[in-house]
C-alpha cells in the first residue's frame, strides 16, 4: 500500500478551537520569553527531555505502553501503523516484535528526529493535513494530540480517511470538562514530572460526543474507557522504587480516556 502523499496537503481549514490565552509565565524553564499555552515552540524547548524516564514527559512514556496494549501484532508483514503527533517516538519500544511499519506524523522537527532514532519513519506534517495516502494504514493511533489540535473534526476526518476499512484506530487524550480542567491542568501542571506547565489549552480540550460524533460521521464507532495512573505506581515511581507507572481503568471518561473502534468496510 501507497504512503505517498496527496498533491494538496495543505489544509484549508479554519482554526476551529482555542483560546488567546495570555502567555504562561514558566512554562519552559530557561531565561526565554513566556510561552502561550500550546504554543508548539514549548516541544523545541523540552528537547531534550522526551526520552528521560524521569523527565518532564515522564507520563507520556506511562501512556504509550497503555495505549500500546490496545494494538494487536499485525496480521501480516508491511503492515503499517500511523503514529499522529508521535513526538519523540516514545510508542516505538512498546510496539517492538509487534510486526508494523511506525510512521510517525509530527510538526516538531527536534522531535522528530529523536523518533527517527528510534526505528520511526518520521514524516513531517500537521495532523489536520496529514501527507499520507488514502487508506495506507492498518492502524492508526492519536495519542495525546487531539487536545492539542484547533481543528479537531479536521484531524478525526484525517486519521479516518488514511485508515483502511477494518484498521483499528486507537485514541488517548484529555476530556474537555470542568474536572480535567482542574485536575490535568490546574492541578498535574504544578506537580513537577507529571504534566508540563502550559503544554495544555483548556479551550483545546476533547468534547467526547464531538469525538464519537465525528469518527462515526467517518466510518469508526469508537468505545471509550477512562484511565489515570496507578495510585499505588506513583508512590512507589517517586520514591525511584518503580521505574514507570502503569495505567489503570477508571469509571469516569471525564479527565483521561482511551478510545478505540474498527473503521467499516
Ligand atoms: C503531548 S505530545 C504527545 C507526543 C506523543 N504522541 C506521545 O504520546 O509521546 C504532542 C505532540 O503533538 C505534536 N503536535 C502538536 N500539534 C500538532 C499538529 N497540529 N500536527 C502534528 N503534530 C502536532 C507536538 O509537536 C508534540 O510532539
Amino acid at each position: 500500500m501507497g504512503l505517498a502523499a496527496p498533491p494538496e496537503a495543505g489544509s484549508g481549514r479554519e482554526v476551529q478551537r482555542g483560546s488567546r490565552a495570555e502567555p504562561v509565565p514558566g512554562a519552559a524553564p530557561g531565561p526565554q520569553t513566556p510561552l502561550a499555552p500550546n504554543d508548539p515552540a514549548l516541544y523545541e524547548r523540552l528537547a531534550d527531555q522526551w526520552w528521560r524516564p524521569r523527565g518532564v514527559f515522564a507520563m507520556l512514556h506511562w501512556l504509550a505502553a497503555a495505549r500500546a496494549a490496545l494494538v494487536p501484532p499485525a496480521a501480516e508483514s508491511g503492515a503499517v501503523l500511523v503514529d499522529l503527533g508521535c513526538g519523540a517516538g516514545l510508542l516505538a519500544p512498546h510496539l517492538a516484535g509487534s510486526g508494523y511499519l511506525h510512521v510517525g506524523v509530527d510538526l516538531s522537527r527536534s522531535a522528530l528526529r529523536q523518533a527517527a532514532e528510534h526505528g520511526v519513519a518520521a514524516v513531517r506534517g500537521d495532523v489536520a493535513a496529514v501527507p499520507l495516502a488514502d487508506g495506507c494504514a492498518d492502524v492508526v493511533v492519536a495519542g495525546e494530540i487531539l487536545e492539542h489540535v484547533p481543528d479537531l473534526p479536521g484531524a478525526v476526518a484525517e486519521a479516518c480517511r488514511i485508515l483502511r476499512p477494518g484498521g483499528l484506530l486507537v485514541i488517548d487524550t484529555l476530556a474537555a470538562t470542568a474536572l480535567c480542567r482542574w485536575l490535568a491542568i490546574g492541578v498535574a501542571e504544578r506537580v513537577p514530572r507529571v504534566a508540563t506547565r502550559g503544554v495544555h489549552d483548556p479551550a483545546l480540550l476533547v468534547d467526547r460526543d464531538v469525538l464519537v460524533d465525528e469518527c462515526a460521521r467517518h466510518g469508526v464507532d469508537l468505545d471509550l474507557r477512562g484511565i489515570r495512573p496507578s495510585m499505588i505506581d506513583m508512590a512507589l515511581w517517586m520514591a525511584h522504587r518503580r521505574s514507570a507507572v502503569r495505567m489503570v481503568p477508571v469509571a469516569t471518561t471525564a479527565v483521561l480516556f482511551q478510545a478505540w473502534g474498527t473503521k467499516r468496510a
